[in-house]
């Protein structure tokens, strides 16, 4: 059988991973700034997180949530002290478009209302509601999606009013930071009147911090710069460096009934034990602090630089937008030098590290970067 053919890959082949770095069959080393999509969150094979799976897998690998699983607490408890969001509920599921699926369907019972609101260029997943919210015509057009959903542009906060006046949506869905569009902020002003619009029309503010948050950017949650709250928040990515999890945070306002939502997978004991363990290493090792020191340490390195057309990002969470007589410098960045990054079309390179990256490595991809633009 041969594998249906979605993907455009690269004819490289990781067999290997360790921090920052990954080797080939060859033994060639990369350095990977990419982190398989912003997934590797404390690094490649880190000692802590294999052992905490490979005990849990020898303990019990998984049952379902027809019983207790204490794993599934704890984890809740972690991340609600890492978060700041303790008052908040977990839903536990597999990926980060099943999340934002479950939050869809909270806020349409919640509210009884069955519009969303979403923006310009977002991308919220691959299932059918994530999709429907997804605002890039080659991932949602072939799909005919729904017309329960409008796009409005980010920033623009009078057009939000504008539709969200009548009552009539049940949420808005913002992403702390947009990643596939290409690294587009939301700013803390906007967010500050979002908040307050969707408090007087009734409407429910969904946070997707699937790529933007556990620390990315500095904070725990990119929507946190502009110190608000969300009233559901999504998370999967970082959360368990590349163990399959999705959460939603929900407030404790919301309410469902019993057997409305459910996984058999979601929340499963060796998930569970891996992201307890990321949680453990990022407190342990102040990553969050170390995102943001890093993060100071790349936007200074780029300023003025002759092949940028813009800098954009917080933190670890960087789209680095090309002009034009360099696009092509990401394969280069590949073949010449081994350094992994993520794209978003073809003029903006993106850098979403592994939030153990060190000075010395972030120092020598700038160094890299400078040789080939000379
Ligand atoms: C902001 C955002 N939301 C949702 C998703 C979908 O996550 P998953 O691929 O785990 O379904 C992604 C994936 O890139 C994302 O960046």
């Amino acid at each position: 059988m041969d594998l249906f053919n979605v993907y455009k890959r690269w004819d490289i082949e990781p067999v290997k991973g360790l921090g920052t770095k990954l080797w080939d069959a060859d033994g060639t080393e990369y350095t990977d700034l990419y982190g398989g999509h912003a997934v590797i969150s404390v690094g490649h094979c880190h000692p802590h997180y294999v052992q905490a799976l490979c005990k849990q897998a020898g303990t019990l690998g998984f049952y379902s949530n027809a019983v207790q699983n204490g794993l599934q607490d704890k984890l809740a408890a972690l991340l609600g002290k890492a978060s700041g969001y303790d008052d908040y509920l977990l839903f536990l599921c597999n990926s980060g478009a099943e999340a934002n699926e479950n939050a869809l369907k909270l806020a349409s019972f919640a509210t009884g209302r069955s519009k969303v609101l979403g923006f310009c260029k977002a991308f919220h997943g691959r299932t059918s509601g994530a999709v429907a919210l997804t605002d890039n015509a080659a991932i949602r057009a072939p799909f005919n999606a729904t017309s329960n959903v409008q796009f409005v542009p980010l920033n623009d906060l009078q057009a939000v009013e504008k539709a969200l006046i009548k009552g009539e949506f049940a949420a808005v869905i913002v992403e702390g930071i947009q990643g596939v569009a290409g690294i587009y902020e939301p700013t803390d002003e906007f967010l500050q009147g979002l908040r307050s619009v969707c408090d007087k029309t009734g409407t429910l503010l969904i946070a997707d911090e699937i790529q933007s948050g556990y620390g990315r950017t500095g904070l725990f949650y990119a929507h946190q710069h502009a110190g608000i709250r969300a009233d559901i928040i999504t998370s999967a990515k970082g959360m368990a460096n590349g163990f399959p999890i999705g959460g939603v945070l929900i407030s404790p306002a919301i309410k469902a009934k019993s057997g409305m939502l459910g996984t058999t997978f979601g929340g499963n004991h060796l998930a569970c034990a891996a992201a307890i363990a990321v949680l453990e290493i990022m407190q342990e090792e102040h990553l969050v602090e170390n995102a943001a020191k890093v993060g100071d340490y790349f936007k200074k390195a780029f300023e003025g630089d002759k092949a940028l057309k813009e800098y954009r990002g917080r933190g670890l969470m960087i789209g680095l937008e090309l002009k034009e007589e360099y696009i092509g410098l990401r394969d280069k960045l590949l073949f010449e030098k081994h350094f992994f990054t993520g794209a978003a079309g073809a003029s903006v390179i993106r850098l979403l590290p592994s939030l153990t990256i060190d000075l010395a490595t972030a120092e020598r991809f700038v160094n890299a970067w400078k040789e080939l633009t000379k």
